[in-house]
């Protein structure tokens, strides 16, 4: 190897400023080309890319050497800093170059499989599997420094506010979250199995029996659920936890640290408090508990127009306790034509939608999908609900409550975005409070907690614990959302062990599985545990938001693809017998 020529600049910060001064960069050759004698060659590091010439004096030693530079070899350069006779505005450093008048070559580089390059878009697993190179794209480093400045600005400011930063173990218990544990064998304890934790919530708790007060994690999670273009199998928690406090304590805080993340990140100011709307009203009126609320299209319940009316659809939805509502696209009529219709039909099948009915308001008629059932004075009647206006598409969807919200509330969104009205750049945070307690498990075939088993229910809500009207319990929990993602959620947490039991009675846990699962936890609490509660932010997610992207693979150094593998390193693998035979397990095969 050439002698190391040690770096004086990195390559992206040289300016004007600099010219006439001797430097010297490392990095990556990004381009060479042979232009009239002269060499030029792009220098890029993880601060971006620098012109170097050979040529005009440069000893004829280099100039050979510079001559055999291909893409990607990694090389240190000296030379002076000069105007560029031809500047490149794209370039920060685009008014000056390095004349250089040394050259030392670290490692020769084989052509690599994919382009350095920010605009290459290829696909996704080949990007993942030469993850070490696509990393070098300025695009990467600069979301890697971003993503490390958030930690900065997290740490900041939970410590200037009291808050403690305490590791949890990662090597947990199994329990129930949700999602399904990764589980990790136990060499010394045949047959019995860690899980890494789906978060610190245990922990953090009993934190705060601990007398901790206020804690906060930079926190790994792990959850082996399917995954989505917002999901990660591993993924970051800001996770955190507050004793003697209320929800609005709570929220409090939350809000002013997102207000100092995006001023600190983006120089974006957010107004506080937030605003807040109830699960119920969040469902009534956006179709979702995480409503994008930078566009309308409000949902619009029409039950008392159509209640009489002579289509069955509509009337029979009524009569089993369903509802009918729609959306009014604005303006939209003529931007999505029948088969765009079609294609909406088709894509809320997966919400259980039987059907989709339109309404186009137009000059002098009003066009209907079911213009058979309802004439022009009905259809009037309709349109007049949602407010139409000439040029308006109405969508309405019947059936039972959760079909006809998730279906419209995913036309919403998916509309918006073809209609061009997902701007990245503008943000709309809201809290979503007084979630319901449990939600039906048609799989399980019982109701499950809908945030957690150790959230408060209301207080006013507890005796429908005793009369088993479970679905009239709403808890303290409460989810922040950011343009139409969940950023995070928590709660209030029971602290009185009485009635965490009930709540485990309710989710039919057997008395066994409750010692079995829980004890530990139960028992904590029998020695004085104070009133607490906390959230998590999903530090990924926020950090997608903050950047604008909707993948969260951009904003983590080393994902795992879609079937939650490393392409790269080729995690999860086989492991030898002897390793198995250690662990006292024995994999089915065939299966
Ligand atoms: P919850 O399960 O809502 O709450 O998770 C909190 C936040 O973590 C993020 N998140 C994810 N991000 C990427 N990939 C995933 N697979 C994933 N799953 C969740 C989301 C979510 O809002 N212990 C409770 C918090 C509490 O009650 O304090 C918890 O984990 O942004």
């Amino acid at each position: 190897m050439d002698k190391l020529l040690k770096r004086s600049a990195y390559c992206g910060t040289l300016r004007k400023e600099n010219i006439g001064q001797t430097v010297t960069v490392d990095g990556w050759v990004a381009k060479k080309r042979n232009l009239g004698g002269l060499i030029f060659a792009d220098i890029r590091d993880r601060s971006g890319l620098v012109q170097v010439v050979f040529g005009d004096g440069t000893p004829a030693d280099i100039i050979e050497k510079a001559n055999g530079l291909r893409s990607e070899y990694t090389v240190g350069v000296t030379g002076v800093v000069r105007e560029r006779e031809s500047k490149n505005p794209e370039l920060e450093t685009g008014d000056i170059e390095i004349l250089a008048s040394g050259l030392s070559i670290y490692a020769e580089a084989d052509t690599p499989p994919i382009y350095i390059k920010d605009d290459d878009n290829v696909a996704g697993e080949l990007r993942l599997k030469y993850r070490y190179l696509d990393l070098r794209k300025p695009i990467m480093q600069k979301t890697l420094a971003f993503r490390s400045k958030m930690y900065h600005v997290i740490r900041n400011f939970y410590y200037e506010n009291g808050f403690i930063e305490v590791e949890t173990p990662v090597l947990a218990k199994p329990t129930p979250e949700g999602a399904r544990d990764y589980l990790v064998p136990s060499r010394v304890n045949p047959g019995k199995f860690y899980a890494l934790p789906q978060s610190p919530q245990q922990f953090k708790q009993l934190l705060m029996v601990g007398g901790t007060d206020r804690y906060v994690q930079i926190a790994k999670c792990y959850r082996d659920e399917d995954l989505r273009a917002d999901r990660q199998p591993e993924f970051t928690q800001i996770d955190l936890e507050m004793s003697f406090v209320d929800q609005d304590d709570i929220i409090d805080v939350q809000e002013h640290f997102l207000q100092d993340l995006f001023k600190k990140m983006l120089d974006v100011d957010i107004q506080l408090p937030l605003p807040r709307l109830t699960w119920d009203e969040a469902m009534n009126r956006y179709g979702s508990d995480k409503p994008d609320l930078r566009f309308g299209f409000e949902l619009v319940d029409i039950a008392d127009v159509v209640k009489d009316c002579e289509f069955k659809v509509f009337t029979d939805a009524l009569a089993d306790g369903g509802k009918v509502m729609g959306i009014n696209i604005n303006g939209a009529s003529e931007k999505f034509s029948r088969k765009d219709v079609d294609k909406m039909t088709e894509s809320i099948k997966a919400y259980g939608a039987k059907g989709l009915v339109w309404i186009r308001k137009e000059e002098g008629e009003i066009r209907s999908s079911v213009g058979k059932f309802f004439d022009q004075d009905a259809l009037a009647k309709i349109c007049d609900k949602f407010e139409a206006k000439n040029g308006d598409l109405i969508l309405i969807v019947s059936g039972k409550k959760e079909v006809v919200w998730a279906s419209l509330g995913f036309l919403r969104r998916d509309l918006a975005g073809k209609l061009g009205l997902l701007d990245p750049k503008q943000f709309k945070l809201l809290w979503v409070v007084d979630f319901p307690m449990f939600e039906w498990s048609d799989e399980e075939n019982r109701y499950m907690a809908m945030h957690h088993p150790f959230t408060s229910p209301k207080k006013e809500d507890i005796h429908y614990l005793e009369s088993g009207e479970l679905e009239k319990v709403y808890a303290d929990a409460y989810d922040i959302v950011i343009n139409g993602y969940e950023a995070g959620g928590g709660s209030i947490r029971i602290h009185d062990s009485a009635l965490q039991q009930k709540i485990f009675e309710v989710l039919q846990l057997t008395e066994e599985d409750i010692r079995n699962r829980f004890g530990f936890f139960i028992d904590a609490f029998k020695y004085g545990a104070p009133p607490h509660g906390g959230l998590a932010f999903g530090l990924d997610r926020l950090c997608m938001l903050l950047l604008g992207t909707d993948d969260i693979r951009q904003v983590i150094a080393f994902p795992k693809n879609q079937n939650a593998q490393c392409v790269m390193s080729d995690a999860p693998t086989t492991v030898d017998a002897k390793q198995l035979d250690e662990l006292s397990i024995d994999v089915k095969k065939g299966e």
